[in-house]
C-alpha cells in the first residue's frame, strides 16, 4: 500500500473527523475508517461489502469497468494462452512464475500428493448414493483435518506449504472420488505421469476393464477451464475463507467453508442453474418469451450466467470460455449442439437489450462453462465441484497471505440493531 497525504473528512455531530486515504499499486483508492468508531462511537453500514474493502492484497486484480483480471499483474488472457494451471497455480501461491528448476520441483511436490489415504475410501462409503458431490466435498475436504494432522500447525510456514500442496494435488482425486462414488463406479487411482488436468479426466472416466486414452484437446480445455477458474479477488467464498481463518481454523476446515459458500445458486452453483436454464429454453424460438420473464420484477427469473457484482463489461473469462466451448464442441464433432446456438442466441437478444444494457449485465463465467462440461461428459451436479476444485487454489493463496499479514485480526463485523430494545421477561402465563 503507498502511503498518501490524501485524507478525508467525515463530519458527525458537529465534529470534523480526518480519514486516511491510501491508494494500490492499481485500483480505487480506500478511505481508512478504523479509527471511526473511537472517534465518533459510529459504525458505517455496507451490507453485501458493495464499498468495503475487507483487506489488502496483492494477488488478484479486476477493473469490473473494463474487463481486466490480472493474476498477480499478469493478464487472464496471457496465462491462460501461453501458461497452464499449475504453473498458475505456482504463481498464486507464490507471486513469481516459476523458472525451469522451480517448476520441476513444485510438480514434483503436487503429483507425489495426488493419493488420498486409503481410509477416506470408507468415509465416502457413510454417504448415500443420491448424495449431491457438493454436500460430499464439503464434508470430506473438512475431513483432511482428521486424515493430515500433521499440517494443520497455522504458525509453522512448512506445514501451511505442505497444507497448500495437500490441498491442490488432493482435491482432484476427492472431486473425481465423489463422482465416481455418485454414479456407482469404482475409484480411479491417480496416475503420476499424466498432467494435472489429464490427471483428472481419467480418474473420472476410467474404468477398470477398460484402456482409457484421455484426449489431449479435452485435456487442455479442461486445464483452461480450471485456469479461469483460480482465483477472483475477495468473491463470497474467498471472503468466507479469509474470515474462517481469521480465527486461527486449520487450512483444510477453511476451504471447505469456501467449498460451502460457494455452492449458492449466486455464486459458484450458477453454471448449473445456466445450464439448466438453456435447457429449459430448448430453442431459439423461446427466447424472446423467457427475455420477458427475466424482466418481470415480480418472476423472480434471473438470466443465470449474466451479471457480476464486479465485472460491469464483458467478464473477460467468458471470453476464453466461448472459445474453449467452440473447440472442444468441434473435437467431439457437436459443432451445432443446439444449446450453444441457444446461448450464442440469448447472449445477442440480451446485449441489446435495455433492460440488460442500462444494468451493464454481461456474460460472465458461468454463461459458457456448463456447455463444454456436459459435453465432456459431466453431470450438471459435477459443474461446482469443477469450480471448487480449481478454485482452491485461490482460496488457500488468499488464505496464507491473510495468516502471514503481520497485522492479522480477526474479522467480526458490526451490525445495525433494528430488534427489540431492552425488555422485561414475561411469564408463560401472561404472554398472549
Ligand atoms: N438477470 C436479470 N436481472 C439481473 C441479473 C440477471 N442475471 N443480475 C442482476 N440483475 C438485475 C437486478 O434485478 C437488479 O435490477 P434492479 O436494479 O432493477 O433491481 C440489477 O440488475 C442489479 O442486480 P443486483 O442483484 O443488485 O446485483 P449484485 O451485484 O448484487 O448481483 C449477481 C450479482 C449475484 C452475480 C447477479 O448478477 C446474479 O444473480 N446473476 C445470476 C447468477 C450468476 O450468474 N452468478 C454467477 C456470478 S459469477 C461467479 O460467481 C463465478
Amino acid at each position: 500500500m503507498t502511503a498518501s497525504t490524501k485524507t478525508a473528512k467525515l463530519e458527525l455531530n458537529g465534529k470534523t473527523v480526518d480519514l486516511p486515504v491510501k491508494a494500490g499499486t492499481i485500483g480505487p483508492d480506500v478511505i481508512d475508517i478504523g479509527a471511526l468508531y473511537k472517534e465518533t462511537k459510529s459504525f458505517t453500514f455496507d451490507p453485501g461489502f458493495t464499498s468495503t474493502a475487507a483487506c489488502e492484497s496483492q494477488i488478484t486484480y479486476i477493473d469490473g469497468d473494463e474487463g481486466i483480471l490480472l493474476h498477480r499483474g499478469y493478464p487472464i488472457e496471457q496465462l491462460a494462452e501461453h501458461g497452464d494451471f499449475l504453473e498458475t497455480c505456482y504463481l498464486l501461491l507464490y507471486g513469481e512464475l516459476p523458472n525451469a528448476a522451480q517448476r520441476r520441483k513444485f510438480d514434483h511436490n503436487i503429483t507425489y500428493h495426488t493419493m488420498v489415504h486409503e481410509q477416506m475410501a470408507l468415509l465416502f462409503r457413510g454417504f448415500r448414493r443420491d448424495a449431491h458431490p457438493m454436500a460430499v466435498m464439503v464434508a470430506v475436504v473438512g475431513a483432511m483435518s482428521a486424515f493430515y494432522h500433521d499440517s494443520t500447525d497455522i504458525n509453522d510456514p512448512r506445514q501451511r506449504e505442505v497444507a497448500s500442496h495437500r490441498m491442490i494435488a488432493k482435491l482432484p482425486t476427492i472431486a473425481a472420488m465423489a463422482y465416481k462414488y455418485h454414479i456407482g463406479q469404482p475409484f480411479v487411482y491417480p496416475q503420476n505421469n499424466l498432467s494435472y488436468a489429464a490427471n483428472f479426466l481419467r480418474m473420472c472416466f476410467a474404468v477398470p476393464c477398460e484402456d482409457y486414452v484421455v484426449n489431449p484437446i479435452l485435456a487442455r480445455a479442461m486445464d483452461r477451464i480450471f485456469i479461469l477458474h483460480a482465483d477472483h479477488e475477495q468473491n463470497a467464498s474467498t471472503s468466507t475463507v479469509r474470515l474462517a481463518g481469521s480465527s486461527g481454523a486449520n487450512p483444510f476446515a477453511c476451504i471447505s467453508a469456501g467449498i460451502a459458500c460457494l455452492w449458492g445458486p449466486a455464486h459458484g452453483g450458477a453454471n448449473e442453474a445456466a445450464l439448466k436454464m438453456l435447457t429449459e429454453i430448448g430453442r431459439p424460438e423461446n427466447i424472446p418469451s423467457f427475455i420477458e420473464k427475466v424482466k418481470d420484477k415480480n418472476s423472480n427469473v434471473r438470466l443465470m450466467g449474466f451479471g457480476h457484482r464486479v465485472y460491469k463489461n464483458y467478464d473477460p473469462r467468458a471470453k476464453i470460455m466461448q472459445q474453449t466451448a467452440h473447440e472442444v464442441l468441434h473435437e467431439l464433432g457437436v459443432d451445432n449442439d443446439p444449446l450453444l446456438q441457444v446461448a450464442h442466441d440469448l447472449e445477442k437478444v440480451a446485449l441489446s437489450d435495455d433492460y440488460f444494457i442500462s444494468r451493464k449485465l454481461y456474460p460472465n463465467v458461468d454463461f459458457y462453462s456448463g456447455i463444454i462440461l456436459r459435453a465432456m461428459g459431466f453431470p450438471t451436479s459435477m459443474f461446482t465441484v469443477l469450480f471448487a476444485l480449481a478454485r482452491t487454489v485461490g482460496w488457500i493463496s488468499q488464505w496464507k497471505e491473510m495468516i502471514e499479514e503481520p497485522n492479522q485480526r480477526i474479522g467480526r463485523p458490526r451490525q445495525l440493531y433494528t430488534g427489540p430494545a431492552r425488555r422485561d421477561y414475561v411469564a408463560m402465563t401472561k404472554r398472549t
